[in-house]
């Protein structure tokens, strides 16, 4: 193991794995999680769904979580967001306990949800109606990201006269509008091909060093995980638990070719190796 690669682990503690409740946790600053488990409430009985997780993600930290399907990820997210409360345990934003969707997060899902009749620009100024903040003044900076995501011109071209990447470059827009301090992502690319995927990725990475946003993401791909992250939490079955949480050194600036690197294969590996025995990534 590359002596740089840094690794938190609460299963396999030894030498270079530092434990998850020894991390510095800030409380004034980024995400902290502390003791946050959820167990749903059915007809049918109980469904735990995460065990207590502790962890921090740091301001302007690009942050992201693989773990198999139903493992809890989604429903971390929606926590995270405020749209679902935790069953324990508490989430701060910036020292603030989350209690109710916050005006600091924007969410981009699988799929781009982009309204069907409302055209380009009108979809990206969505959060804007929705929360009635003053439209002349984000107009501008609706423009502008739509610009910086190589959609100029498409401002009042209709969603289905965009191709899917292109979609889901304008609902990064839409997230991003009104300014949120976060950005969450839910498989954000799981519907495109490989290779609008690759460029989407490149993408995101530089809009992330651009804006300075913290970002959550999460991905059912090792690769596109070690390619975005600074950090890669990696989860265990259901009920998911941390199994391990990685540090990325591969720099901020990163094209396609660091895919190369042997850093990143090692990394990838290494992920790849906590699913061997669990349900399969890609
Ligand atoms: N509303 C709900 N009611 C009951 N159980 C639920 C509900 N939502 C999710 N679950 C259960 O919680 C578990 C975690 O769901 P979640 O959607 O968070 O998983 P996930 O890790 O995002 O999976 P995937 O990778 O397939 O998207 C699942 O096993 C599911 O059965
Ligand atoms: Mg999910």
């Amino acid at each position: 193991m590359t002596a740089a690669m840094k690794t938190t682990s609460v299963s396999q503690p030894s030498a270079h794995l530092r434990v998850v409740s020894e991390q510095p946790t800030p409380a004034t600053s980024g995400i902290a999680i502390s003791g946050v488990s959820k167990t749903y409430r059915t007809r049918d009985g109980d469904v735990p769904s995460l065990r207590p997780l502790d962890f921090h993600i740091n301001d302007g930290e690009f942050f992201v979580i693989v773990g198999p399907s139903g493992c809890g990820k989604s429903t971390l997210l929606k926590m995270i967001s405020g749209l679902l409360a935790p069953s324990t345990g508490e989430i701060l934003v910036e020292g603030n306990k989350v209690t109710e969707p916050h005006g600091d997060v924007g969410i981009v899902f699988q799929n781009s949800l982009l309204l069907p009749w409302r055209n380009i620009l009108a979809n990206v100024m969505l959060p804007i109606d929705m929360k009635k903040l003053p439209r002349e003044k984000f107009l501008a900076r609706a423009k502008s990201l739509l610009k910086m995501v190589g959609l100029e011109g498409f401002e009042k071209k209709l969603p289905w006269q965009l191709s899917g990447g292109m979609q889901q470059r304008a609902s990064i827009c839409r997230a991003l509008v009104h300014d949120p301090k976060i950005m969450m992502m839910d498989e954000p690319f799981g519907a495109l091909d490989a290779m609008t995927r690759e460029r989407m990725n490149v993408e995101l990475s530089r809009i992330q060093r651009e804006t300075g946003k913290t970002v959550l993401l999460i991905t059912h791909s090792i690769p596109e995980a070690v390619f975005l992250a600074d950090k890669v939490l990696v989860m265990t079955e259901r009920p998911g638990g941390i199994a391990a949480i990685y540090d990325v050194p591969l720099g901020r600036e990163r094209n396609l070719d660091v895919m190369a690197n042997p850093v990143f294969t090692e990394l990838v590996s290494r992920i790849r190796k906590h699913f061997m025995t669990q349900s399969a990534l890609d």
